[in-house]
């Protein structure tokens, strides 16, 4: 009796070690400048059982800085300049992951040049993850963005992303 209650216990300390190797594999990143991505990560991260990673601008947009009916205002700025990549406040460890969602607001099309930063900062140990793209928008589509993303990083592995309303 003894024998097979340490194979029960042997049994399950293995599967639930194994779910739980599995459940740190998967990280959901995403930034979010005004709660709707947040929402949705979070959402995401609850279903997938993973943790979530917020990419914190090092300088808050404001209001203004939000504008995009404003031509001067920090986003439409950035937005207009493909080589702009705004300065995130903490490092990402990637390390563990093997797949990592990663979620932006579409902004003009695309994903915010801040993507752009949180990607330049982890190459080239992004090359080995699967990335699975989701976003927020008003009313675009997500697929421009992947595109944009497939065609300036092609070492990643994109995958098919997900809108998320
Ligand atoms: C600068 C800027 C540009 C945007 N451009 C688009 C766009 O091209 N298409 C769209 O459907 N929504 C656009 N939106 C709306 C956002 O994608 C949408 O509100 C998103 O859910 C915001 O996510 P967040 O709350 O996580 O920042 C834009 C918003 C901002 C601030």
């Amino acid at each position: 009796m003894k024998k097979i209650t340490f194979l029960l216990f042997l049994l399950f300390s293995f599967s639930s070690l194994s779910f739980a190797q599995n459940e740190s594999k998967t990280l959901v990143v995403y930034f979010s400048a005004t709660g709707n991505t947040r929402a949705a990560a979070e959402r995401l991260a609850n279903d997938l059982h993973a943790p979530t990673w917020e990419i914190e601008p090092a300088e808050h947009y404001s209001a203004a800085d939000l504008d995009w009916h404003n031509r001067l205002s920090r986003s439409s700025v950035e937005m207009n300049d493909e080589t702009e990549r705004p300065s995130i406040k903490q490092c990402t460890n990637i390390m563990p992951y093997d797949t990592i969602y990663v979620g932006y607001p579409i902004w003009w099309g695309i994903c915010p040049r801040i993507i752009n930063s949180w990607i330049d900062n982890n190459l080239p140990q992004l090359e080995t993850k699967t990335l699975i793209p989701f976003a927020t928008s008003g009313s675009s589509s997500i697929d421009g963005s992947v595109d944009y993303l497939r065609k300036t990083y092609p070492t990643l592995q994109w995958k098919k992303g997900m809108l998320i309303r």
